[in-house]
């Protein structure tokens, strides 16, 4: 008995032949079968089979990956559908700038961008343009490494983002691994492109969210932006993304002397690139191509802003160069603004969570570019002067991608005309007395006019804040005008018996209120600084807060000096931060919320959850892909990152490590060759599937 022990862990050995190879083989076919008909689907759009075939495919597929989760590489199709919620993105930094672009609405710019370009190519050179529409959307990232997307990262500041790549990977027209029948992977392609939402989709999207009760979103873009955001990925997955990529930032192990190639690559590795993308050598053939789309944009399913003008000879690029936030080479030509003309019924006033009165022109709706526009704001009292807009005027309103439609001028002033517009003298929630300060009128009463308050509940459950679903105006307004809410902090009190008794709730929805506002009592302490609605501290601001001083007592008692000792807080911010503290009207509604039992959560523990096993990162060439060491090391607990930082736990390096090794010689980050790694997921429990 004890002189035949097996040599190794019978754990071990199974998982090694536990994969019969017919199987292994029959899930590879399904893999490259279900891969090809998603691009021809979602990509060409020229289906082969019909959605029954596809769905056989897939779930025999599924059906092999649950019975041998070996089986289970990160770009089995079977991954899109979105894996479990993560507690918060990892910021990385880009392979290159995602710089933006210089734009103009004008022609005689273009005319002059042109004259630039043949001045810096000098005589004999002829400029080739390449020429793309301009996609309204979410500007994005993606990485892959030996043919395998690694990563999506937001394009963030433009240098560094936040790497959403469970959320990318659930975008059916981002291959997970590129197609390569026509060229083959490179080692490493970073590309960019632009996360967008179909207009049809929006449209049946937002309907949706009205029929809950939830505040719809204002454009496909930050539907599409939002979408990308979601901790869960499986959110993500339900809403219906669509991207496009136009743009090589970096590539090893391939080269490309034009743009034009670039594109071709693209398409050539199963993305979808802009439509009609074209070259032109002159001024006029922009003119043109700018023209058609224009006249095109109004039938197109997708958000359009203007087209891309892009030099499309890379190394007169790299001569050109680029100023800190815009590249010489290229120009955006964009579209006029949409407008519309219609007619104003009424001038209300709406008193904002600041006070601040801003009178709203109410319209006769009005379709703009495939959304209804019923309200359109007057900004302030000097505004409606100066243009003299009065009910019954009709007038030129713009909507403007995602910004609040402005009424631009009154075209024609025939009809019945109402008296010129006043501001009132007294809130016309509370009736205090208005103060002027420069052209704004503010109501001073914060703490008892009730539409402030409304406006703070609203805010607080506003997607950058807690992001409380089912708490928008409507509810906001009857919370107040029923006494239910008085302060912020009486939200944590409400009980479904009393939400009942409003309009428009049922038991159900009632319960689901009461349960989402107590879910939020542990709220990452960014996006709590963001709910206090603190002047001058939007999501960027409060996340630098956080993650500086770590708690809310430290930025509650923080000194104007150590304020703006921190990177990117300046005296204006400092000084808002400092009163809105000192305020005790505002530490006592503060101080009443934490009574409730909330703990905003500092970001270490919120994002930093390394998973039992740690974070590894893997660096040079290893003996089998990459994509399957890292599988392994997640199927035993752990994560992986794909650049070294603090928080990463150890470095495998293969040979001909990168910068990563010595990244983590700098940070003191332990270091691994790959047979240790091998024995560490052995350890766990685990395998590392073709090592041997
Ligand atoms: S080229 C640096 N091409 O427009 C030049 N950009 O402010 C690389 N965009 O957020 C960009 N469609 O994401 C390029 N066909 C296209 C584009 C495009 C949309 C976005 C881009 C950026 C914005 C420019």
């Amino acid at each position: 008995m004890t002189d035949k022990r097996p040599q190794a862990p019978a754990d071990d050995a199974s998982r090694e032949s536990s994969v019969p190879e017919a199987v292994r083989r029959e899930a590879e076919e399904l893999r490259r079968e279900l891969h090809r008909h998603n691009y021809l689907y979602y990509v060409l759009d020229r289906p082969e089979i019909g959605d029954d075939e596809y769905d056989r495919l897939f779930a025999r597929l599924k059906e092999l990956e649950a019975r041998y989760p070996e089986l289970v590489t990160p770009d089995s199709p079977t991954q899109r559908v979105g894996a479990e919620p993560a507690e918060g993105f990892e910021t990385v930094e880009h392979v290159a700038p995602l710089l933006s672009l210089d734009s103009t609405q004008d022609p005689a710019e273009v005319a002059r961008f042109d004259e630039r370009i043949r001045k810096a190519l000098g005589t004999g050179h002829e400029p080739v343009y390449v020429l793309e529409p301009k996609l309204d959307g979410a500007s994005i990232e993606l990485v892959y490494e030996d043919g395998v997307l690694v990563r999506g990262v937001t394009r963030g500041n433009g240098f560094v983002g936040e790497a959403v790549t469970a959320n990318v990977r659930t975008i059916p027209t981002v291959p997970l691994r590129l197609r390569t029948e026509e060229r083959p992977a490179p080692r490493m392609l970073a590309v960019r492109g632009e996360v967008m939402m179909y207009i049809s989709d929006f449209l049946a999207f937002n309907a949706e969210l009205e029929a809950r009760g939830l505040e719809p979103y204002a454009s496909p873009r930050n539907s599409a932006a939002g979408a990308l955001r979601q901790l869960d990925p499986r959110v993500t997955a339900s809403r219906k993304l669509v991207a496009f990529v136009y743009d090589v930032l970096a590539v090893e192990g391939a080269t490309f002397r034009r743009d034009w190639e670039g594109l071709a690559a693209l398409v050539a590795w199963g993305f979808k690139t802009p439509e009609r993308a074209q070259r032109a050598r002159t001024v006029d053939e922009i003119l043109a191509y700018h023209r058609s789309w224009e006249e095109a944009r109004d039938h197109l399913d997708y958000e359009i802003d203007g087209v891309v003008i892009k030099l499309d000879d890379l190394s007169a690029r790299e001569a050109l160069g680029a100023t800190s936030h815009h590249p010489r080479w290229a120009l955006a030509f964009k579209f006029a603004p949409r407008q519309a003309v219609t007619r104003v019924l009424d001038i209300q006033v709406q008193v904002g969570r600041t006070g601040v009165l801003t009178p709203v022109a109410i319209l006769e709706p009005v379709v703009i570019g495939g959304v209804t526009v019923s309200r359109a704001s007057l900004h302030n009292r000097e505004e409606v002067r100066r243009k003299d807009i009065r009910v019954g005027d009709r007038v030129r309103i713009q909507r403007a991608g995602d910004v609040i439609p402005q009424v631009v001028e009154v075209v024609d002033r025939e009809g019945e005309r109402g008296p010129p517009f006043e501001m009132p003298t007294e809130c016309p929630a509370c009736g205090t007395p208005v103060v002027e300060d420069g052209p704004r009128t503010v109501c001073p009463n914060r703490f008892g006019c009730p539409a402030q308050l409304k406006a703070r509940i609203v805010y607080y459950a506003s997607r950058q804040a807690l992001d409380i679903e089912g708490l928008g105006e409507e509810t906001a307004v009857l919370l107040v005008d029923h006494g239910l809410v008085r302060e912020l902090a009486d939200l944590y009190d409400l009980r479904p018996e009393d939400l009942m008794e409003l309009e428009g709730f049922a038991e159900k929805s009632a319960h689901a209120l009461v349960e989402a506002i107590q879910a939020t009592k542990r709220p990452p302490l960014e996006r709590f600084l963001v709910a206090l609605g603190i002047p001058e501290v939007g999501v960027a601001v409060a996340r630098t807060l956080a993650e500086h001083f770590g708690s809310l007592e430290c930025i509650r008692h923080a000194t104007r000096e150590e304020l703006e000792a921190v990177e990117g807080i300046g005296p204006k911010m400092s000084e808002a931060i400092t009163a809105f503290f000192a305020d005790e009207r505002n530490a006592r509604a503060i101080d009443a919320i934490l009574a409730k039992g909330v703990e905003p959560v500092a970001p270490e523990s919120v994002a930093v959850d390394r998973g039992a096993a740690g974070t590894a990162v893997f660096t040079g060439t290893i003996p089998v892909p990459r994509a399957t060491a890292e599988a392994a090391w997640r199927s035993v607990g752990g994560r992986t990152a794909s650049s070294v930082s603090r928080k990463t736990d150890f470095v495998v390096a293969g040979e001909n490590p990168g910068s990563k090794l010595e990244k983590a010689q700098r940070l003191g980050v332990p270091v691994l060759d790959f047979q240790a790694f091998v024995e560490k997921v052995r350890e766990l429990g685990g395998d590392v599937p073709g090592a041997d």
